[in-house]
């Protein structure tokens, strides 16, 4: 068995830690179901397109994976996270250093970004774009600068080098989260030949499954100040299940690991991952049904004459032509929860593909709010409380709710 990232992290002594990431540890993570649920609270009933799941769930193989390992959960099993590094690494042509196992990507993004940004180094992203590296940014009091995408609704790498000398990450999703759109790779190339000395660049490729863009690992083998971060939260749907990678220089994945990742993973989540590595027709069978249920809902939307952004994710932005709080009210009124708002566009709401059975649901509940025969959440419903967005300060999410 090759020694990987994971066992080299667990091996250094802690007195390595820096004071500032043991300051850190006490940093809050903010996460995309935190951001979905401060607009519906609890509620779990209904039509659920707004937390960018994936309806499918795991693969079968990952099922019987989970339920053939359960026996053995009395057991921390640390090898099985070394398996998966060393899976990984060998399907994306990396050495094992190079890869870093989480509990889900959202880790490695709020640590990475506590690592490279501070008082003096800003957090650079897109607007839209997601935000839990904002949260991040503010926990560790960073400035944070927000550029508009372009009119094609790429990152704008060259307004965001323009935007901050000072940058310590930029954070690119491509594609994008809310808007499902791409930034091409010669985009992030130019963006990490041209960025400023020390600096890192984040590619979240969380979606990239769903479309057909190509990775920009080559630039993590070319030994680039970039990381990469990959979950199985979206197209493998293991949301719940828990299991993320950083992909990037050794050096780059031991400064995101000071802030935190040294634990154990959840013996479940590694099986499950490695099953659905194992299974190539995962991939391109979800991609397939994803593109299909989108493009059916992209044409109603258009016979319907409303307007959205075309998306090659598994979400995307629709514009209700009325502040997007009313728009997910009346939703909620007839049980179809869908996304978020973004302050910048404050008429659109990010909705999720899900199944071609929910989607049949969310349309015939989205003609009643557009032809104005619901216009508001009923009174009573458990979400006629619900908040238009969430607010960049922790302490109003519903963390404990
Ligand atoms: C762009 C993006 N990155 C990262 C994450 C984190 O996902 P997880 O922690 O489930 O891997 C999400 C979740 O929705 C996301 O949308």
């Amino acid at each position: 068995m090759a020694e990987g990232s994971f066992v080299s992290a667990s091996r250094r002594s802690f007195l390595t830690v820096s004071a500032a990431a043991s300051a850190a540890l006490a940093l809050r993570i903010v996460t995309e179901p935190m951001l979905a649920r401060a607009a519906r609270h609890l509620v779990h009933e209904g039509v659920m397109i707004d937390a960018n799941e994936n309806p499918l769930g795991p693969c079968a193989a990952a099922r019987q994976a989970v339920i053939d390992i359960a026996p053995q959960g009395g057991r921390y099993s640390d090898w099985l996270s070394v398996d998966l590094v060393n899976q990984l690494a060998q399907l994306e042509g990396l050495k094992p250093e190079y890869v870093a196992l989480y509990p889900g990507s959202t880790e490695p993004l709020h640590h990475g970004v506590a690592a490279f940004t501070s008082p003096h180094r800003s957090y650079v992203t897109a607007d839209p774009g997601y935000e839990a590296g904002m949260f991040a940014a503010q926990s560790v009091k960073a400035r944070l600068v927000k550029v508009p995408l372009t009119k094609d609704y790429a990152h704008d790498v060259r307004a965001l080098l323009a935007a901050a000398p000072d940058a310590g990450l930029f954070y690119v999703c491509t594609p994008n989260n809310p808007t499902g759109t791409l930034t091409s790779h010669s985009d992030i190339e130019y963006l990490v030949a041209n960025k400023p000395k020390d600096s890192v660049v984040m590619v979240d490729e969380a979606y990239i499954h769903f479309s057909d863009a190509p990775s920009v690992l080559d630039l993590v083998k070319a030994d680039k100040d970039i990381l990469v971060l990959r979950t199985f939260s979206k197209i493998y749907g293991m949301a719940g299940l828990r299991c993320g990678v950083a992909f990037g220089r050794p050096d780059l994945i031991e400064k995101v690991a000071d802030f935190g990742g040294w634990n154990f993973m959840p013996i479940t989540a590694l099986v499950a991952a490695s099953a659905s590595l194992k299974d190539t027709q995962v991939v391109p069978e979800r991609k397939r049904i994803n593109s299909e249920v989108r493009s059916s809902v992209f044409a109603w939307l258009d016979r319907n004459g409303y307007s959205y952004i075309p998306s090659q994710s598994n979400c995307f932005m629709l514009d209700t032509k009325r502040p997007g709080k009313e728009a997910i009210d009346a939703m909620a009124a007839q049980h179809v929860h869908v996304g978020r708002i973004w302050p910048v566009w404050p008429t659109c709401v990010r909705i999720t593909v899900g199944s071609a059975d929910e989607m049949e649901q969310f349309q015939t509940a989205l003609k009643k709010v557009m032809t104005g025969a619901v216009t508001a959440s009923v009174p009573g419903s458990k979400i006629s409380a619900a908040r238009s967005e969430p607010k960049l300060r922790t302490g109003e999410l519903p963390y404990r709710a």
